[in-house]
């Protein structure tokens, strides 16, 4: 029975207790991905997307992915009376496990303040492997339709601040960055959810409570460093970064940018990729000069250097190019 429970509670109202459409995909999981996101049954209320039915649980990893400065809403959906595997790393989900992510732009114009773009699907098949699939919301938020998969959509954004053109990646893309480390789930996974103690505990805890995991999962070892910029660059390393540079057989992974090895892999290191330009990624006091910076900031005079990540950015985040520029500059200071 899926049950939701719409925001109206808080506004003072009884909380509205209402049903996912019946032949959902939350109802039905094995199904074809459906055309229409109402068929989906996750947001039964919109625009109002925080009226999610009960068996939906809202999770946020501590280190998020930047995409265009974009508002996110995610959700994980078992199938009922199932479990996470936790006894092992990466978790093992049980067929049918769907996850979701939604992209929303501030909007003034709308009354609901942020105009929903796009909601990514994970779903795992009976056959152990990953689909995905991208919903595009229409204009007045209340449908979204199925994109085509085999190549990207452009969209544009209005918004508060300047317009911008936010890509919906192709079906490609999804795998480039979801299989290119162990496990394809990347911010359901233990450091993203236990890697911050909030007021409460872990989201681990919490959603351990909720009974998703099969055992009680362990404390996950934290992103910690005695320095608090450091510490934020890991973080964001490890948000941002890590799902293609991990060290593992990946592509790209060749590059390992995992917090206990990332400082050591680049502070003074030369590249070593032939797919990019020659330099040392991190000059200890020049960040113009660190090919890392230039990368991650798009401010290079070079073309061989390749913006990064390479996917799914669209706009620049000025608050972790100037935390790069302002750790990079440090470092100098220090003689480290
Ligand atoms: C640039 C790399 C990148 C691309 C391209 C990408 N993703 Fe993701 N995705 C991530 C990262 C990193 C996370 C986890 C962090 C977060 O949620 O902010 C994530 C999270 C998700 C989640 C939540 C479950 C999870 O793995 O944490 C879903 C669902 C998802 N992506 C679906 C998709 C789909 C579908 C596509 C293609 C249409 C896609 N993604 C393309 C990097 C990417
Ligand atoms: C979608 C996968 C992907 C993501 C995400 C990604 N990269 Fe890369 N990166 C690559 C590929 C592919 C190359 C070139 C090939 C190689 O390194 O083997 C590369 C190369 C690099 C290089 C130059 C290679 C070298 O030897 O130094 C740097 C520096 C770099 N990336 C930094 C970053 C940083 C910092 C982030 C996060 C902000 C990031 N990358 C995110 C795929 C990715």
């Amino acid at each position: 029975m899926l049950l939701i429970a719409t925001s109206l509670g808080a506004l003072g109202c009884e909380p509205e207790l209402l049903i996912a459409p019946e032949g959902s995909l939350l109802r039905d999981p094995s199904q074809d991905f459906p055309e229409r996101f109402s068929e989906v049954g996750l947001y039964p209320a919109a625009p109002d997307f925080d009226a999610v039915p009960s068996a939906a649980h809202a999770y946020e990893p501590a280190w998020p992915l930047w995409s265009n400065g974009s508002a996110k809403r995610r959700h994980i959906v078992l199938p009922s009376g199932e479990t996470i595997d936790n006894t092992r790393t990466p978790w093992r989900f049980p067929a049918g496990t769907l996850l979701f992510k939604t992209f929303l732009y501030p909007d003034p114009a709308l009354a609901t303040d942020l105009r929903p773009i796009e909601t990514r699907v994970m779903r795992l098949n009976a056959a152990g492997e990953w689909d995905y699939a991208a919903y595009r919301w229409r204009e007045d938020a209340t449908e979204a339709d199925l994109v085509d998969p085999a190549m990207p959509t452009p969209v544009p954004v209005r918004s508060t601040g300047d317009d911008l053109l936010h890509t919906i990646p192709a079906a490609l893309e999804c795998r480039t960055c979801h299989e290119s480390r162990d496990g394809e789930v990347l911010g359901f996974e233990p450091l993203q959810l236990g890697g911050l103690r909030e007021s409460g505990g872990t989201q681990l805890d919490q959603l351990a409570e909720r009974g998703l995991f099969a055992v009680p999962p362990a404390p996950a070892e934290p992103i910690e460093h005695e320095d608090p910029t450091t510490q934020a660059v890991l973080g964001y390393f490890y948000g941002d970064c890590v799902h293609c540079h991990n060290g593992g057989d990946g592509p790209s992974s060749s590059f390992d940018l995992r917090p206990a090895v990332a400082l050591d892999n680049t502070i003074g290191v030369m590249t070593a990729s032939s797919a990019s330009a020659f330099g040392v990624r991190i000059v200890p006091g020049d960040p113009a000069a660190s090919i890392l910076f230039q990368s991650t900031s798009g401010e290079t005079p070079d073309a061989e250097v390749k913006l990064m990540p390479p996917l799914g950015v669209d706009v620049r985040n000025p608050e972790t190019v100037e935390l790069l520029r302002g750790w990079i500059s440090g470092l100098g200071e220090s003689g480290s």
